[in-house]
């Protein structure tokens, strides 16, 4: 039965490894750089709802699909979708939709890991004491000033890809479970003692109210932006939680394992906005500045604080780890499918994969400086105006890519994947993986990933392509 296979890419030592290794690539960038700043542009409390609304009723369920989809086959999800749409007599073509995914995560990739070499270059600013005493406008141009150079930013985009790549060629299961059982317990005790910085500015309470109070006219701007970001947060939509869970022992229960990781990440990016806010407030930062936003606040609370100096380090190494365990989810399911169909080594397919994404993500780091002026899609009479589907004005070639693939590719991967477990594997396979015992909260999950999501996500395109 396709069920007692093995994966010849290694499996989790168990239950708790996969729910370790989930949360290193789910807790990422995602929630603590991109949701507060996201958060911040579409608008605070409305924003928020929809994205913890998308993460409930949409995430949750092509999460579950993801997983179970990964533990039936035990192969990369190209693989993967071949094998059980054959076994359940459909067709192989289902096996396209997860290339979609893989090239969605190499481009995902290519930024993430210039974004990740900030944080490398933030340990040893903080580190030499540059932050000391700042101020916020001095901070806001400490920002602008790496990221206006180039060069800066290609050394620390490197070294980032080099450290996921080394990971991903030495095997994913054997690299990942020692460095996280130490630094994602902590980077939660350094959020809360940021968190706790951010009750002392006196603006706590602004930050509790932009992230809560809902103003309902901004809804609607934000929702393609919240359902992709929610399914960026959760990994989904690209294979990466699939090729975990093709990693995970037949024994442990799908369901409590993701949802524990859903909540975990929902409450990473909770707790990053509520530490970052009220220092923007209480500096007069502006909450909309966008991708800077976390590089501006944070050092002024580092800056300003006894032993911020090494807090501040120690806050960026962990940053910097918890980016890199997402990143080494985004580049396995590429790995895992070519180490499974070619003859050539993981070590060397690694290598050109990273080298790709490296070359693909200069076009990021060219965004902030020398192609800065490039914008595309400017709304000024276009035919397809992309900021009607939530872009805010021209977008420079990052921007394109982030658009591109968490508006676009996130949602269609994670339409797939969830179609592909309910519809196509149907019921009885989903409750054969699954294993729920109590029969109702089968049938309510079974519903959820069978109609409430699949529609959700339909609804969302339309209302953005109506609006
Ligand atoms: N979830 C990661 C984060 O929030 C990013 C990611 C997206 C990882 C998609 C894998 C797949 O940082």
């Amino acid at each position: 039965m396709a069920g007692d296979k093995v994966s010849i890419h290694g499996s989790w030592a168990s239950r708790w490894v996969f729910i370790l290794a989930a949360t290193g690539s789910a807790v990422g960038l995602g929630s603590i750089w991109k949701f507060p700043y996201m958060t911040g542009v579409y608008g605070g409390g409305a924003f928020v709802l929809m994205f913890l609304l998308c993460i409930a009723l949409l995430g949750l369920p092509v999460m579950l699909a993801e997983t179970l989809i990964g533990r039936r086959s035990r192969q990369s999800p190209a693989n993967a979708l071949r094998e059980l749409a054959l076994d359940a007599a459909h067709s192989h073509k289902w096996s396209w939709a997860a290339f979609a995914g893989m090239i969605t995560a190499l481009l995902i990739l290519s930024f993430y890991s210039v974004v990740g070499g900030w944080s490398l270059d933030y340990i040893v600013d903080l580190g030499r004491g540059d932050f000391q005493g700042i101020g916020a406008e001095q901070a806001g141009r400490y920002f602008a000033d790496m990221v206006s150079d180039p060069w800066r930013l290609i050394l620390w985009h490197t070294l980032f890809m080099l450290l996921s790549a080394w990971v991903i060629a030495r095997g994913v299961v054997a690299g990942l479970e020692r460095s996280l059982r130490i630094m994602m317990p902590l980077l939660f005790v350094l959020l809360l003692i940021l968190l706790g910085y951010s009750l002392t500015t006196g603006y706590f309470m602004a930050g509790v109210h932009f992230m809560f109070n809902l103003d309902t006219s901004r809804l609607l701007d934000g929702l393609l932006p919240a359902m992709g970001h929610a399914f960026f947060s959760l990994s989904v939509g690209v294979g990466s939680i699939l090729i975990y869970g093709a990693y995970m022992p037949k024994s442990s229960s799908i369901a409590g394992t993701v949802v524990a990781v859903a909540l975990l990440d929902t409450f990473v990016s909770l707790l990053a906005g509520l530490a970052l806010f009220p220092i923007v407030f209480s500096a007069g930062l502006n909450a909309s500045e966008g991708p800077g936003l976390m590089f501006v606040t944070l050092p002024l609370a580092f800056g300003n604080v006894a032993f911020g100096q090494l807090m501040g380090v120690v806050f960026f190494v962990l940053v910097a780890v918890a980016a890199w365990s997402s990143a080494i989810s985004l580049l396995e399911p590429m790995v895992a499918y070519l180490v499974e169909r070619t003859k050539v080594s993981r070590l060397w397919v690694t290598a050109a994969l990273a080298f790709i994404c490296w070359f693909v993500g200069l076009g990021t780091v060219f965004s902030f400086n020398i192609w800065k002026e490039a914008k595309f899609f400017v709304s000024e009479g276009g035919a397809f105006q992309l900021y009607q589907w939530g872009a805010t004005g021209g977008l420079d070639l990052f921007g394109v890519i982030d658009f591109f693939t968490s508006r676009i590719m996130l949602p269609l991967g994670a339409l797939t994947f969830v179609v592909f477990a309910s519809w196509v594997m149907g019921r009885e396979a989903v409750r054969d993986e699954l294993a729920m015992r109590n029969a109702s909260l089968f049938a309510v999950t079974f519903f959820l990933m069978r109609y409430v999501a699949p529609l959700g996500i339909l609804i969302v395109f339309a209302a953005q392509l109506l609006k």
